[in-house]
């Protein structure tokens, strides 16, 4: 659907054309003065100097020519600005063709375009912490909004399953139990298909082998098993196979708690066996150069601000780094995917890491020219007293441990509060937790550090998740007293509030597009806290099911309908969902 601000800007371009100005000067902004009007035209300003007479004069012609049933009020103000508010008939057909349309109208940017969304980054075999609860919520976030702006939207988890974690747990094994055949060269049978370790064998055995790091000869040990495994070392193969069983599982539990869903499990492991030959072939074209015994790709430009380092493609030792992966990858997803776009979710200090692997993926042809590489660097989820993360004993917090502690938390109020029936508690709980957790966070810009404030996040007011389930479970409760409302059309406002709130409603095409195109999920967040309480001052002001005309009820229902069905479409995109009864 035409968004509003084109279609007035049209209206008044012709206008300035009927009174014999360029059409040119006829643009429409969002008002700055949202006490005087809804929208204004600065052109008249800048017309008079080109037709050298005085600004009023043109935008009191001008105002002559518009069509006054579009508008409320057009008024040419000193010295020269156009001032407009929409007509309620205008705003009403406009929110009718909202309603009847698909996706209430938005545009389709990604209409036949693929992306891939790399985001999540989990290492396997290391329990999810509190560092990886941002990439994976801003990164769903993301996917969701342009499979919903008409991309064929991949995610991917690249998970980080191929380093030196795994031969550190290798070489831990081997070191307590030195029998098991894993470990044996000359073996040739069929290895054990029951792992010799459960999961929190695990958990417990790459912490201590990665506190053992810093002695050399086990270092070394690791090192080599790492090496080994790489090169296809059966009884490692067998052990990282084992590895993979009990830490996926494990893996999908928790996202699927957060209702964070991959379409591809892919890891750096899958990347592996295209590196050896995409090496070969820079070397050959002379995109990769020798420097200090590694293989390197440099990647400095012209106009650079700040140093741009080679990004390194072999080690001289003869290793393949992240960045090689990361390549490879790129290598990957263009053959198989052939993707438009493919963005990138971690931490910002990886900015830099990115930069290089881009530029190395254009220079060597990697990804095509106009394949778009994005980096969206988020920043640090800091303690409520903004200082870094921590659990009492100074580790590191457990992403399952932050979500149980806010389920906790939002139980303890859905049960005081006697919200639902006791067998409902649980899931109403789980739904309303999640809200506070991922809005907490999608709320702010992703590159901003934020303070996770459990109390504030999962409050019932203020500008939170939890307020907007409530707003969106009261509008559900008011529609179900009603009866059928699905189909009712949109009617002309009655008041300011619903004015207000329809004018709202107009500006959800507009800020998808610009959520799309910044990579900003806090901007659909801003305008569901905008919308909502748009929503709440109509339902204040207004006696919906009280009405005693049929009809004017049915079009008080017809508009916080609309609402709803916006509000819980934004909801669905930043990745949560409403409950029945709050
Ligand atoms: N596993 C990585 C880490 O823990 C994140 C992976 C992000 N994705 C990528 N393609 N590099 O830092």
């Amino acid at each position: 659907m035409e968004k509003i601000l084109d279609i007035i800007t049209a209206k008044m371009q012709q206008a300035f054309v009927d009174a014999g100005y360029e059409a040119s000067f006829g643009r429409v902004t969002a008002s700055n003065r949202p006490d005087l009007c809804e929208y204004q035209c600065n052109g008249a300003l800048s017309a008079a100097k080109q037709y050298k007479c005085a600004p009023i004069q043109i935008a009191n012609a001008v105002v002559e020519k518009l069509n006054v049933a579009d508008y409320d009020m057009v008024e040419a103000v000193m010295p020269g600005f156009i001032n407009l508010k929409l007509s309620g008939a205008f705003l009403q057909s406009y929110l009718e063709q909202m309603r009847t349309a698909e996706d209430f109208g938005v545009s389709k940017p990604g209409a036949g375009k693929t992306i891939v969304v790399d985001y999540g980054g989990a290492n396997v075999a290391k329990p999810l912490h509190i560092g990886h609860l941002r990439p994976a919520i801003i990164g769903e976030a993301l996917k969701r909004l342009h499979a919903f702006m008409g991309y064929h939207a991949i995610g991917d988890i690249h998970l980080g399953d191929w380093g030196l974690q795994m031969g550190l747990i290798i070489a831990e094994l081997q070191e307590r139990q030195p029998e098991l055949p894993y470990f044996d060269p000359d073996f040739t049978g069929e290895y054990p298909t029951e792992p010799p370790f459960t999961l929190s064998d695990l958990e417990e055995i790459y912490p201590t082998a990665s506190a053992k790091k810093k002695d050399p000869e086990f270092a070394e040990k690791a090192h080599v098993a790492t090496y080994e495994l790489q090169q296809g070392r059966r009884g490692y193969r067998a052990i990282w196979n084992h590895i993979m069983g009990i830490s996926l599982p494990d893996l999908k539990r928790i996202y699927d708690h957060l209702d964070v869903h991959y379409e591809k499990w892919l890891g750096e492991s899958d990347a592996d066996p295209y590196i050896p030959a995409m090496v070969e072939d820079l070397k050959n074209r002379g995109l990769a150069v020798l420097s200090e015994g590694a293989w390197v790709v440099p990647v400095a430009e012209d106009g650079d601000k700040k140093e741009v380092p080679p990004m390194i493609l072999v080690k001289s030792d003869g290793s393949a780094i992240y960045a090689t992966t990361d390549l490879a990858t790129i290598l990957q997803r263009m053959q198989d995917w052939k993707p438009e776009k493919m963005l990138y979710v971690t931490d910002k200090r990886q900015n830099l890491h990115f930069e290089q692997v881009f530029r190395a993926a254009k220079k060597c042809g990697i990804a095509a020219a106009d394949t778009e590489l994005e980096h969206v660097g988020h920043g640090t989820m800091n303690g409520a007293d903004g200082k870094p993360f921590k659990t009492r004993d100074g580790g590191v917090l457990r992403l399952e441990q932050l979500i149980a502690d806010m389920t906790d938390f939002v139980r303890g109020k859905v049960v005081e509060n006697k919200i639902v029936d006791e067998s409902e508690v649980e899931a109403t709980t789980a739904k309303i937790a999640l809200a506070a957790l991922k809005y907490g966070d999608l709320s702010n810009q992703p590159t901003k550090d934020y303070n996770f404030d459990l109390e504030r996040f999962a409050a019932f007011e203020g500008n939170t998740g939890p307020y907007i389930l409530y707003t969106i479970v009261r509008i559900k409760s008011i529609l179900s007293r009603y009866g059928a409302w699905e189909s009712l059309p949109i009617q002309l406002p009655l008041s300011q509030e619903a004015k207000d709130l329809m004018l709202a409603i107009t500006k959800f095409g507009p800020t998808m597009e610009a959520a799309l195109a910044n990579s900003a999920p806090n901007q659909i967040c801003a305008y569901i806290y905008e919308l909502a309480g748009c929503v709440n001052k109509f339902y204040h002001e207004t006696p919906i099911l009280k009405e005693e005309d049929e009809s004017r009820k049915a079009g008080h229902i017809a508009l916080i309908a609309l609402a709803k069905n916006i509000l819980e479409k934004c909801i669905e995109i930043l990745g949560f969902s409403a409950p029945e009864k709050m």
